[in-house]
């Protein structure tokens, strides 16, 4: 018997929040398992990015493996379908996808034996930070830290009316690469400014008071340096801010840039959609909503 899991896309820091502010989005994954006589076997079906993937060195498999070690399990041989809508190294949370569909399936398969709070401490163990596996697990919106093995963290549900106007480029760039570019220090005043602008965010997605986005969605701990790291990035937001289109932030650590939209009409979704256009023909643009339910076991 199949066990399979859906999980959805996730986008991490929405500006000044970090390492510590996630959301679901409605954009999906999903993994089949099940227990075979021998050997590892893993298929996959749609985004395809390198072999990586059908050996095992895959994610899903190496994640698996975690829940195996930990109680003590040793199944036969294990069988993997991957069906990939997410697009990796975009910044759109494809790793915690694979992370959490694996520890999900394989605790699963082995009877539940772990809560979906050790499941998101083990999720951050492989991932390294909590704000794409605590949003691709629980769904909605999460805050979330971890420090010193210890990860707490706080899930919303967040109205489905807000759009994620969620622009792609055809190039990717790795999370590695992203994380070096960051400084090892930061001043003071940048700190502030970011502590205000975060709470802000969370206040402002709370209240359901989205006029305060544009402002407190601004970022000067990762945004200024990771934008120079792809020619198109600083002009996008550049563009975008001289259109007065300024609710929009690099998603993790990128290259995706999402803008946020709380209006009724479509003209902030056409007018992202020229700017990436005038910046770069290669971007696309796709339209989410945030999934409020997280990963499906069935
Ligand atoms: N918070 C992480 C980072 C997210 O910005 O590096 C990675 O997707």
């Amino acid at each position: 018997m199949f066990i399979k899991v859906t999980v959805p896309a996730t986008t991490a820091n929405i500006g000044p929040g970090f390492d510590c502010l996630g959301i679901a989005l409605s954009l999906y994954n999903t993994i089949e398992v099940k227990e075979i006589e021998e050997g590892i076997k893993v298929e996959v079906d749609g985004i395809i990015e390198n072999d990586l993937e059908v050996n095992k060195e895959n994610l899903v498999y190496k994640s698996m493996n975690r829940i195996f070690k930990e109680i003590g399990y040793t199944p036969k041989g294990i069988y993997i379908r991957q069906v990939n809508n997410i697009p990796f190294s975009r910044g759109l949370g494809s790793s915690a996808a694979c992370i959490v569909g694996g520890l999900l399936a394989a605790n699963e398969l082995v009877g539940n034996p772990y809560s979906k709070d050790q499941i998101l401490k083990m999720a951050v163990e492989i991932e390294g930070h909590p704000d794409n596996v605590a949003p691709a697990l629980f769904g909605g919106f999460v805050v979330s830290t971890s420090r010193n093995e210890r990860v707490s963290y706080i899930k919303s549900t967040l109205n489905e009316n807000l759009k994620f106007l969620v622009g792609i480029p055809k190039e990717g760039l790795s999370t590695k690469t992203s994380r070096e570019a960051l400084p090892n220090e930061v001043v003071f005043e940048d700190a502030v400014f970011n502590t205000g602008n975060a709470a802000l965010l969370v206040a402002a997605f709370m209240s359901g008071d989205y006029s305060k986005i544009s402002e407190a969605i601004s970022d000067r701990l990762h945004q200024p340096y990771r934008l120079k790291l792809m020619e198109s990035l600083e002009k996008i937001f550049i563009e975008a801010h001289n259109e007065n289109l300024k609710s929009i932030f690099l998603s993790g650590a990128g290259p995706t840039i999402i803008a946020l939209d709380w209006s009724d009409n479509q003209e902030k979704e056409k007018l992202f959609a020229e700017v990436l256009q005038t910046v770069d023909k290669n971007w696309e643009m796709l339209k989410l909503t945030v999934d409020n339910k997280g990963a499906i076991v069935e």
